[in-house]
């Protein structure tokens, strides 16, 4: 029996309900390879500042560091907005990026045949979309310095170093590998000394990679050509902020923002979390989507544990809930036979899992 140590964060909102599904299709894919999981929860965002003053407290850092790999559910909602920058939900998820040294945000859209008819572009668009957006997470404007505000102004900086550059894109070229081996760098260098900076640096990276094929697009355009063409993507190398819209925007290409998983990884520990945020307004509710919790346990499993064979059970089970027509609320309207619960649909996605013949 293989063992390992989770690290749970299950946030606000509806982060604990759909933490839940995915601990459930672990324990439940777990049993049939031979692996067990431990989990240790820990608090981060508004729970843990009305817990202990603090949105990252010190142990979740610990026992984050301590663990095999973090499982993170969601953070934030209207409750702390007002609260000072430093005490918000989100700078704590920030200081844990940090702090951890996930600098490689990886957030895969791929349209699920069965869910064409989710996408708000037509079905012979999006049909057969499979892209990687490798974010960087640690720098760029999230974090230069200097920044700041008075009552008249407010100021970030954009900033990259040479490493900062050199090492994501390492990571976006050795992901194109793996897959069509074609990377697409996302920049804005017709205007910006950074992304000159990025652009310069991306090439002399792509030197080492001959069979990749390399292009480059402003971000503007990369915007349009998202709708316009999906499937021209492979892997999207780009920086935090135009990674962090860029995401987004490519989670609608598959229907629904619930559906989407990421790894945050580059580190010893990595981050395996849904791109979506806390939902407060159906926080409680049962009726949340679970499958990109689910779908990044799987990716957990993948990348943090090497435990193929279990991430290949969990995505066939994604995939055979979807093509039986269950759905959560927010795909009820595509093609759906059965609107079930969060709970529910983290059942069947457990039980097809388990019954999945590789
Ligand atoms: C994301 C989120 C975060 C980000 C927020 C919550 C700080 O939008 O993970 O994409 O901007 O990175
Ligand atoms: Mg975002």
């Amino acid at each position: 029996m293989k063992k390992y140590n989770i690290a749970l964060i299950k946030g606000d909102g509806i982060g604990p309900e759909i933490i839940d599904e995915a601990t459930k299709v672990l324990d439940a894919v777990g049993a049939c390879e031979g692996i067990e999981f431990s989990y240790q929860e820990v608090l981060m965002g508004g729970c843990a500042y009305d817990a202990v003053g603090d949105p990252l407290p010190q142990e979740t850092i610990d026992v984050s560091l301590a663990s095999d790999a973090v499982l993170f559910g969601a953070i934030g909602g209207e409750k702390w907005d007002t609260l000072p920058r430093e005490k918000r939900p989100e700078s704590g998820l920030l200081r844990f990026r940090k702090e951890l040294g996930v600098f490689a945000n990886l957030r895969p859209t791929n349209v699920y045949d069965e869910m064409v008819n989710a996408s708000s572009l037509k079905p012979e668009i999006v049909k057969g979309v499979d892209l990687m957006v490798v974010r960087e997470l640690i720098g760029g404007i999230y974090f230069g310095e200097p920044k700041g505000r008075d009552e008249n102004r407010g100021w970030n900086t954009m900033v990259y170093t040479r490493p900062e550059i050199e090492r994501i894109a390492h990571v976006a070229f050795k992901i194109a590998m793996e897959r069509s081996k074609k990377v697409c760098s996302v920049d804005k260098a017709n205007v910006l000394d950074v992304s000159q900076l990025w652009r310069e640096v991306v090439i002399e990276v792509s030197q080492e990679y001959p069979e990749v094929a390399l292009t480059h697009m402003y971000v503007d355009n990369a915007a349009m050509q998202l709708i316009r063409d999906p499937k021209q993507f492979d892997v999207i190398l780009t920086g935090n902020i135009f990674g962090d819209i860029l995401s987004d925007e490519a989670s609608m290409l598959s229907g629904s923002i619930g559906l989407l998983p990421s790894a945050s990884v580059g580190a010893k520990i990595g981050v395996y979390e849904p791109i979506h945020g806390s939902a407060p307004d159906i926080a409680g509710m049962g009726i949340a989507n679970p499958i990109a919790t689910v779908a990044s346990a799987s990716m957990m499993l993948r990348y943090a544990l090497g435990e193929n064979s279990a991430a290949d059970r969990i995505d066939a089970g994604i995939k055979e809930t979807l093509a039986q027509g269950y759905r959560t609320r927010d795909m009820a309207a595509y093609d759906a036979k059965v609107i079930c619960t969060t709970s529910q649909m983290g059942s069947m996605i457990a039980q097809m899992a388990v019954e999945w013949k590789a």
